[in-house]
C-alpha cells in the first residue's frame, strides 16, 4: 500500500500554500522533493508526516490516515528530520540522540547506549556523545539530528510494512563528503525496503540518489517522474528560472546538471 497522497491542499494565513497534490510512493522508493524557495516543499512534507493536517485531501500510510494516527503509533512508523531544529537547553549529543529511542519499547540502558553509539557512528560523529549540542557546528548539529531520527526509525521494514523516513533539506549545512554519506544512508533505507521522502536543493544529488523527483512550484506539483525523464526538456530551467546545462560525464549512470553560468552571468 505504501504512502498515498490524495488531493492534498494546505491553507495558511488565509492563503492556499499547497494545491491538490496527489502521489503514490511504494516501498523501496526514495523520492526527492525539489523546487524553489517557498514552493511548498516543507509544507508538503509536514502534511506527509502528519505534523500538519491538510485542509483538503488526505495522506495515508499503509491505509491509515497519518493525521489521525496516535502519536505513539506514528512514531514507530515514520521519522522526520525537520528543516530546522532549535534546542534551548544544554543537552549533550548523547541525550539528543537518545530522544529518538523514547518510543522504542523493551530496550535496557545498555541496548540504548549501543543504539545511540551506532547511530553516531553512522553519521561520522563517534566520540561526540558527551559534547554539548549547542557548541557544535551547524553541520555537526544536523548530523546529530539525523542520528536521533535514525534511532527513532530503526530498521526500514517492520511486520512486512515499509517505514517512512522524511528528511527536509538534510544536507543543507554539510560538506560534500557528509552530503554523500547522509544520502547514502537514506538510499540504503530505501534499498532495504523503506520509503524515503527527502527535500533537496542540490539537483545532482537529487538526480543521482533518488528513484523519482517530485517538483513543486508555487504550491503545485508540476512534475513527478524518473530523474532522467525530467531532465529532458525545459521543465527544470522554467521551474527554477535559470538556464541549465545537462551533461553525461563519462562513467556516470545518470546525467549531471549545472546552471548555465556563461549565459547567465553578465
Ligand atoms: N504557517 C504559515 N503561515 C503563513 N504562510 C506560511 C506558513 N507556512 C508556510 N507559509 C508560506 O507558504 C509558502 C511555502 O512554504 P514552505 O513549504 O516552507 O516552502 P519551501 O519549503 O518550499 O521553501 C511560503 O510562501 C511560506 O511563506
Ligand atoms: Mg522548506
Amino acid at each position: 500500500m505504501g504512502l498515498e497522497i490524495d488531493d492534498v491542499g494546505v491553507v495558511a494565513g488565509g492563503r492556499a500554500i499547497l494545491h491538490k497534490v496527489t502521489a503514490r510512493i511504494g516501498a523501496g522508493t526514495m523520492v526527492a522533493v525539489i523546487g524553489p524557495n517557498g514552493a511548498g516543499k516543507s509544507t508538503l512534507v509536514k502534511a506527509i508526516s502528519g505534523e500538519r493536517r491538510p485542509a483538503l485531501g488526505r495522506v495515508r500510510l499503509h491505509g491509515d490516515d497519518v493525521s489521525t494516527l496516535a502519536p505513539a503509533d506514528l512514531a514507530t512508523q515514520r521519522a522526520v528530520l525537520p528543516q530546522a531544529t532549535s534546542i534551548a537547553f544544554p543537552f549533550t549529543v548523547f541525550e539528543i540522540v537518545g530522544l529518538g529511542l523514547r518510543q522504542r519499547a523493551g530496550m535496557d540502558a545498555a541496548a540504548r547506549r549501543q543504539e545511540v553509539q551506532r547511530a553516531l557512528a553512522a553519521v561520522d560523529l563517534e566520540g561526540f556523545g558527551e559534547r554539548l549540542y549547542q557548541r557544535l557546528s551547524g553541520g555537526e548539529q544536523q548530523r546529530v539530528q539525523l542520528a536521533r531520527v535514525l534511532c527513532q526509525i530503526g530498521k526500514p521494514v517492520k511486520d512486512g510494512r515499509a517505514k517512512l523516513l522524511i528528511l527536509d533539506e538534510p544536507t543543507s549545512s554539510l560538506d560534500v563528503r557528509h552530503q554523500i554519506a547522509v544520502l547514502s544512508i537514506a538510499r540504503r533505507f530505501a534499498d532495504g525496503g523503506g520509503i524515503v521522502v527527502a527535500v533537496l536543493h542540490d539537483l545532482n544529488l537529487a538526480v543521482s540518489f533518488s528513484d523519482r523527483l517530485m517538483v513543486l512550484q508555487r504550491g503545485r506539483l508540476v512534475a513527478d517522474g524518473a530523474p532522467e525523464e525530467l531532465l529532458e526538456g525545459p521543465m527544470l530551467a522554467e521551474t527554477f528560472g535559470t538556464g541549465m546545462v545537462i551533461m553525461k560525464p563519462p562513467g556516470w549512470a545518470r546525467p549531471a546538471v549545472l546552471p548555465d553560468l556563461p549565459r547567465i552571468l553578465p
